[in-house]
């Protein structure tokens, strides 16, 4: 498998055997940290976050010096020169000298894209506005390997703002490459998920998805129910996201007669859609999925370095 010198800009970046390949890594990683301290020993990671973020930049960090490599880049975008009108094809070519590798989170859709086509070292989407996060699906991914043994034959229900909502873009275009995948979408009729992505996943795959707007209509049938948070900086006003932002409130008693070993998935961060007291169910494993976050991380960056 060489994927030395790829960018990971959208998953289909990656074939299902890529896909295995880091997924293989990353599991071993988990069991045996040790073997790969040192694996990553001289080179730098550029983070360069236009937006907020905690797991993403905190993960890809945490990944790089769990590997002996090092770190350097910016978390808000005013402390460096963009406040001065740098743009982003001068800013990744000034930076991939300083570094081997870097990921971008942007807010304009396209940026990390644009960054690769000016970078020499590989360039990682860590989200770009409301379209894609890459390394956001393969952490989901990962979950569900280790959880249900593989990735197969599942219903997944997708919940919240599915309109801007850049995990589950990225979620539903990959799940729908494996075998005997099928969807719920759930959501108010103002945050459904775009066409183009249901024609494409649609056409491409042939998978089946239904859409409704309650959850109580699906969450007694799936595998795995992901959650996601209204997307509240991507409104154009405050007040349509007011209206919005009590759509879904997962609790335990929505819960209880849904399958004993169903997957409840987030990628955080929660604001008020999954409900506190749902984190002791065995079943919400939204913080694993955080953990294994770091270990997809690092295998992605191995590969796309050439150091394995
Ligand atoms: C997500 C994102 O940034 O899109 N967060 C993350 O990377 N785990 C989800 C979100 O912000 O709602």
């Amino acid at each position: 498998m060489n994927l030395k010198g790829k960018h990971l800009i959208d998953p289909n970046d990656l074939t299902l055997e890529e896909l295995d390949s880091v997924f293989t890594l990353a599991q071993d990683m988990e069991k045996e940290p040790a073997k790969y301290e040192n694996l990553c020993s001289g080179k730098i990671l550029a983070t360069l976050f236009y937006e907020p973020s905690t797991r993403t930049r905190l993960s890809f960090e945490s990944a790089m010096l769990r590997m002996g490599g090092n770190i350097l880049g910016f978390a808000d975008a005013n402390t460096s020169s963009v406040r001065k009108g740098e743009s982003i094809s001068d800013t990744i070519r000034v930076l991939d000298g300083y570094s081997d590798i870097a990921v971008i989170r942007h807010p304009r859709e396209g940026a990390p894209k644009l960054a690769s086509n000016f970078s020499a070292v590989p360039v990682i989407n860590g989200g770009d506005g409301g379209h894609q996060h890459p390394t956001q699906t393969l952490t989901d991914l990962l979950t569900i390997k280790n959880l249900k043994g593989e990735i197969k034959n599942l219903r997944v229900a997708l919940c919240g703002d599915l309109k801007y909502g850049r995990t589950v873009h990225s979620l539903i275009k990959t799940l729908s490459r494996y075998e005997g995948m099928s969807f719920c979408l759930i959501s108010p009729p103002q945050l459904k998920m775009p066409s183009y992505i249901k024609e494409y996943v649609a056409n491409e795959y042939n998978v089946e998805i239904v859409e409704t707007e309650n959850l109580e209509d699906v969450i007694n049938e799936v595998d795995i129910l992901y959650m996601t948070r209204i997307q509240k900086e991507r409104f154009f006003n405050e007040e349509d996201y007011l209206k919005l932002k009590n759509s879904y409130i997962l609790t335990r008693d929505k819960i209880k007669d849904s399958r004993s070993d169903m997957l409840i998935m987030h990628p955080l961060p929660r604001v008020n859609e999954i409900d506190y007291s749902v984190d002791d169910d065995q079943r919400a494993v939204y913080f694993k999925q955080a953990k294994y976050g770091v270990y997809v991380r690092m295998s992605l960056m191995a590969h796309l370095l050439g150091v394995i």
